[in-house]
């Protein structure tokens, strides 16, 4: 990863991610990797004492301790050392009324995904975040990886020629279960209509799934459709989504996203095929793409080793055979984030790799993607997803 010589840390505030709480302490991590920021404020819980808590364990100052973060925004507006950006870490409803108070303070955002729980709210998000021009980036982490960056490079420069045929497949195991029947924190609100709007699983992993591979392809994806699957009895919503897709230009694929798949810890898995060649990704082997002209021996690339672009140089720390993973592509979001939200500090053009990076519009398009399957799943036919 390249220096930044801009001096000052980006004073960052957290929403969510309290003790106990899962993704919070990987952004945290994640922002603390290249040094760019200093955690300086947080709502983190909706809980007001584990919030308190939370915030001296993190060494907030008491007066940054917030119980609430629309109180958190103003405060933070008014303050000269205010922060400059927010992490919001929260079960999926709470994304938009949290991104509206810090958009409205002119603060900039780093969402995590999905951006919102229905597309009105995911597009009027995109019209706030423009009109105030702030920073919107949404946490669709696999974009940070070096070889999905190498993949990227590799489609884009016309290696394996025209793309046939995406296949992309996004399988957990840990709902096989009613696991929210058991209070479990984590799976009682991703299987709660209200708190995670039309999709479940479609929404948790079907979006991650959707934003690799139209980050790899750079393709447009123009209609789907799709099986929407409740295997669990008792269970509210969609536990497994399979669905096929018709992409602008001809490229046809299908996307399975399962989270009551037994043996899957975190399977997700990308495949693409053009009229020249193939590539294929495993995010559980992330280091490694391999890829396959036609008519010649397969080769598997190494993040860091021979043969990998300036693109996957650019956010690789450790040398080839010593394993990067998850905590260092959510770090490599950071880091682009950082030149984006310094970039508009100093009124200046980012670097154009940075502006690659999921942003609002991406996830305005991912919340689209998950409409459109749950109506395909309802209507059994195909629905354009002017994508
Ligand atoms: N990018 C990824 O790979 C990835 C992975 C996991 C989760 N996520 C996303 O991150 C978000 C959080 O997921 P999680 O698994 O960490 O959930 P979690 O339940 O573990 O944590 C949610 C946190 O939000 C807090 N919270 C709830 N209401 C709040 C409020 N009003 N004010 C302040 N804090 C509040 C909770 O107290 C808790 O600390 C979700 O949107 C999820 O989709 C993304």
């Amino acid at each position: 990863v390249t220096e930044n010589a801009d001096a000052s840390r980006i004073r960052l505030g957290m929403v969510g991610g309290g003790a106990g709480a899962f993704i919070g302490v990987v952004h945290r991590i994640a922002a603390r990797l290249d040094d760019h920021y200093e955690l300086v404020a947080g709502a983190l819980s909706s809980d007001a004492e584990r919030a308190a808590l939370s915030g001296r364990q993190l060494r907030l100052a008491p007066d940054r301790i917030y119980s609430d973060f629309t109180q958190m925004a103003a405060e933070e507006k008014s303050r000269p050392d205010g922060i400059q950006a927010v992490t919001i870490a929260t079960p999926n409803n709470l994304h938009y009324p949290v991104a509206c108070a810090f958009i409205e303070a002119g603060i900039h955002v780093i969402c995590d995904k999905p951006l919102a729980c229905s597309l009105e709210e995911a597009v009027d998000l995109g019209r706030r975040a423009k009109e105030a021009g702030v920073v919107f980036v949404v946490t669709y982490n696999n974009t940070g990886y070096p070889m999905v960056r190498e993949a990227r490079e590799i489609v884009a420069s016309g290696r394996i020629g025209t793309i046939r045929s995406v296949q992309i497949e996004y399988a957990q195991d840990w709902l096989t279960e009613l696991l929210e029947a058991s209070g479990h924190k984590q799976a009682l609100w991703r299987e709660d209509p209200a708190q995670v709007g039309p999709g479940a699983c479609a929404g948790d992993i079907g979006t991650h799934a959707f934003n690799l591979m139209t980050y790899v392809t750079g393709l447009r994806l123009n209609s789907v459709m799709a099986e929407v699957s409740t295997f669990v009895p008792g269970r509210k919503m969609d536990d497994e989504i399979n669905v096929l897709l018709n992409f602008d230009g001809g490229a046809r694929g299908s996307l399975w996203a399962s989270q009551v798949a037994p043996g899957n810890e975190n399977g997700l898995r990308l495949r693409v095929y053009g009229s020249l060649g193939g590539i294929e990704w495993d995010g559980e082997k992330p280091n490694h793409l391999r890829l396959a002209e036609y008519g010649k021996p397969p080769v598997e690339l190494t993040r860091g080793g021979f043969g990998i672009s300036g693109a996957a140089n650019r956010v690789t720390r450790m040398p080839a055979g010593l394993p990067e993973g998850y905590l260092e592509c959510f770090a490599n979001v950071y880091f682009d984030t950082a030149e984006l939200i310094r970039a508009k500090l100093r009124r200046r053009d980012p670097d154009p790799a940075a502006v690659l990076l999921p942003q609002v519009t991406e996830g305005i398009e991912a919340v689209r993607f998950v409409d459109a399957v749950i109506e395909s799943g309802k209507s059994r036919a195909w629905v354009t997803t002017n994508i």
